[in-house]
């Protein structure tokens, strides 16, 4: 399954004005791994994304999907396997309603109307918002917007999903929402976020980002616990990976108070005697 493959080799990229956003990054993500991309904000994540959809062209370096080095030439048909799914579900959606959004890629690849058909009912249902077929996406909720912009992809039957922040300015029911359903996908995937916890849950690998560089990759549960790590980048250790206040015990099991004060001969299970799992 090579052509699920995605490598970043010694990647530049200077925007027009000058600022050198990505400043040598390499790395790859094999067949139906989900990488978290993380970072402070600045730190590049959007732009390292963009230069591996094609739609930035690095300075220097390449990107290969699939062993196929990215081209002007081979943009097209890379363009088919890879998928991208903004930000912001606005800059995605643009059609009078979201069955014509879903519609659009499979239609403007040639594909004939029966299958455009079949496959804006397969990514609607998937996404679960085939009932919001004929609905104007302005009208969406920022969940389903995103759930829209998702299925929009799905329909071009990607083999990998790249996916900027795909929980920022949900609520958090939203949120679980669009987290279930990236579990629940088998692609390669890249997942940008500042949402920590959606990284640690989603992604066993992360690649952590500062100003342009790759400043660690590695298993998300031990670098994301690293306290010099995280705060050279400009990021926190996230809660669940904290050792509890009292007894230092990680991840922190929720028995002691987290943080506060104990009050003195206060009698509380310390996380180290509550038993694991
Ligand atoms: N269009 C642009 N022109 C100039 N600089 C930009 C542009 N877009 C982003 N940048 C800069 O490039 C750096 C990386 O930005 P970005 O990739 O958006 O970071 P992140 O997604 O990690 O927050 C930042 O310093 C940002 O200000
Ligand atoms: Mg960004």
């Amino acid at each position: 399954m090579s052509h699920h493959k995605l490598e970043a080799i010694d990647l530049k990229y200077g925007y027009p004005d000058g600022h050198e956003a990505i400043r040598g990054i390499s790395f790859e993500a094999v067949h139906g791994e989900a990488v978290g991309i993380i970072g402070a904000n600045g730190a590049g994540k959007s732009t390292l994304l963009m230069l591996m959809m094609g739609l930035l062209h690095p300075n220097a370096g390449k990107v290969r999907i699939g062993g196929v080095e990215l081209t002007a030439k081979t943009l097209p048909d890379i363009r088919k396997r890879v998928g991208m799914v903004f930000q912001n579900p606005d800059d995605q959606l643009f059609m009078p309603t979201v069955g014509e959004d879903v519609a659009f890629g499979p239609r403007n690849a040639g594909l004939a109307e029966l299958e455009v058909n079949q496959r804006v009912t397969m990514a609607l249902e998937r996404v679960g918002i085939l009932h919001l077929r004929d609905r104007a996406p302005f009208k969406l909720s920022g969940g389903e917007k995103h759930a829209a912009a998702i299925a929009s992809i799905l329909a071009m039957e990607p083999d990998i999903l790249v996916l900027d922040e795909p929980t920022a300015g949900l609520d958090p029911r939203a949120r679980r929402r669009v987290m279930r359903l990236l579990a629940g996908f088998t692609h390669t995937r890249l997942i940008t976020s500042h949402d920590l916890d959606m990284i640690l849950d989603l992604c066993p690998r992360v690649v952590i980002l500062k100003e342009g560089k790759v400043a660690a990759d590695g298993l998300t549960r031990q670098l994301l616990a690293e306290p010099d790590l995280m705060a050279d980048c400009g990021m926190e250790v996230p809660a669940l990976l904290q050792p509890c206040a009292r007894c230092g015990h990680v991840p922190f099991c929720g028995h002691c108070p987290s943080g506060a004060s104990v009050p003195s001969g206060a009698s509380v299970p310390s996380c180290a005697s509550v038993p694991s799992g």
